[in-house]
């Protein structure tokens, strides 16, 4: 790929078309990439390696741009093994190079390369390391996503290797925007630390940023004023949309039916936005992605085994893992003869941090009457006084 960074500073990550399923669960609709940057200095950089699948071809990509130079350092801003897993080949084939790393990415290093520790510097909260022209400052960003991540700048071109951070999912040829991918990825796999990625904000407010070059994902210049204010909202738990997500778990259509009419009836109320997702068949997390996006959620289920409807426990386990928080939250149910569908959510969502439950509720019993769609109306005016 032929992405231009600055004169000094070249592309050399690699995209995957193959892999159906991102850390075994995370549906690639466009591929993904594992992105890789050279620093050409009077040293020569190379940040992070890249996935089993692809170190074949970033070794190509690193040789061709070498030139006929070799490099100096690898710098490794985080472990996990879609970002280390050429870490050996290159040792290998770069045996005078030394490897750059946090302290506690060293104490893990031996779990993911085999590489001799003695070839790595370990750097921590404002060191820095001399290329030339070029001198990167180190920050730590634990947490984001792992304990060991680092993230480094570049005074002199002004760019922000930026780890996970700032990543999405699709390789970085996909013709689609940055903020959907994003946000996905980011609640996702980043969604449960929202206080360490507030603390990586405020160190990169304090830096003239340019260009940040994350680890996934595009390459980002003249978006990076919006991207930082998403990832404030984002990292807050702040709704990032005035409107509601209903997400709706029907085992025989009925409260599906219920669903669609209620988003009609937001809608004809004049809700801001209203999205919707039958869970049973769209991705769990788009709807992870989605519930974290409005301002309130609406969770319709049917009572199932003394309980609520297999998918909908899915849904609300996914969204307790991400830390899901500082939302309204409305319940209706079905039941044909034992109600426990608004009971489980709701003991469910009492448990997570600073929601509101709003305290209508509609049960619907088997099929949808005339009297429970008044029900849905009044919940729906309950809706919109809360989004
Ligand atoms: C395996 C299974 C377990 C169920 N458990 C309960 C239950 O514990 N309490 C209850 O009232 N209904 C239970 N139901 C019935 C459904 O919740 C009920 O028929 C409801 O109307 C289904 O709504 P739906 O058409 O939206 O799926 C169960 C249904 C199935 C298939
Ligand atoms: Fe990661
Ligand atoms: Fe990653």
């Amino acid at each position: 790929m032929d992405i231009k960074i600055t004169d000094s500073i070249k592309y050399i990550g690699v995209n995957d078309y193959e892999t159906d399923l991102f850390e075994s669960q995370y549906v690639l609709e466009n591929g993904m990439a594992y992105n890789s940057y050279l620093i050409l200095d009077e040293k020569v950089a190379v940040c992070d390696s890249v996935d089993r699948i692809a170190v074949e071809r970033w070794l190509d990509n690193l040789e061709k741009e070498l030139g006929n130079r070799t490099p100096d350092y690898l710098i490794v801003h985080h472990l996990e093994p879609d970002h280390s897993y050429g870490i050996d080949a290159f040792a290998e084939k770069y045996p005078d190079a030394k490897l750059v790393m946090s302290a506690n990415a060293l104490r893990m290093l031996p779990q993911f390369a085999d590489v001799d520790t003695s070839r790595v510097i370990a750097v921590k909260e404002n060191d820095t390391l001399e290329l030339g022209a070029h001198t990167l400052t180190f920050f730590t960003a634990a947490m984001v996503h792992w304990p060991e991540v680092i993230v480094s700048y570049d005074s002199a071109d002004k760019v922000l290797f930026s780890a996970d951070a700032f990543g999405k999912f699709g390789t970085v040829d996909a013709d689609e925007g940055w903020s959907c991918e994003a946000r996905r990825y980011y609640f996702n796999i980043v969604g449960k630390y929202g206080k360490q990625v507030q603390a990586l904000l405020k160190k990169a407010a304090t830096l003239d940023i340019k260009t940040i070059c994350p680890l996934h994902g595009p390459v980002l210049t003249d978006t990076i004023p919006e991207v930082l204010k998403l990832y404030n909202t984002w990292s807050a738990y702040e709704p990032e949309d005035r409107g509601v997500f209903i997400a709706c778990a029907s085992i025989h259509g009925n409260t599906l039916e219920a669903a669609e009419k209620m988003k009609e009836i937001l809608e004809k109320k004049g809700c801001p936005r209203v999205a919707m997702a039958d869970l049973c068949r769209e991705d769990i997390a788009e709807c992870v992605e989605d519930g974290f996006r409005h301002s309130v959620l609406l969770c319709m289920a049917s009572s199932y085994d003394g309980g609520v409807f297999a998918p909908m426990s899915d849904y609300i386990h996914h969204l307790k893992h991400k830390a899901f928080q500082n939302r309204k939250v409305a319940l209706v149910e079905n039941t044909s003869w034992a109600p426990s569908a608004i009971r489980t959510m709701k003991a469910e969502f009492e448990d997570m941090k600073d929601i509101t439950i709003l305290d209508k509720t509609v049960s619907i019993k088997t099929r949808v009457t005339e009297e429970n769609i008044k029900e849905l109306e009044e919940l729906a005016d309950e809706i919109i006084k809360n989004v």
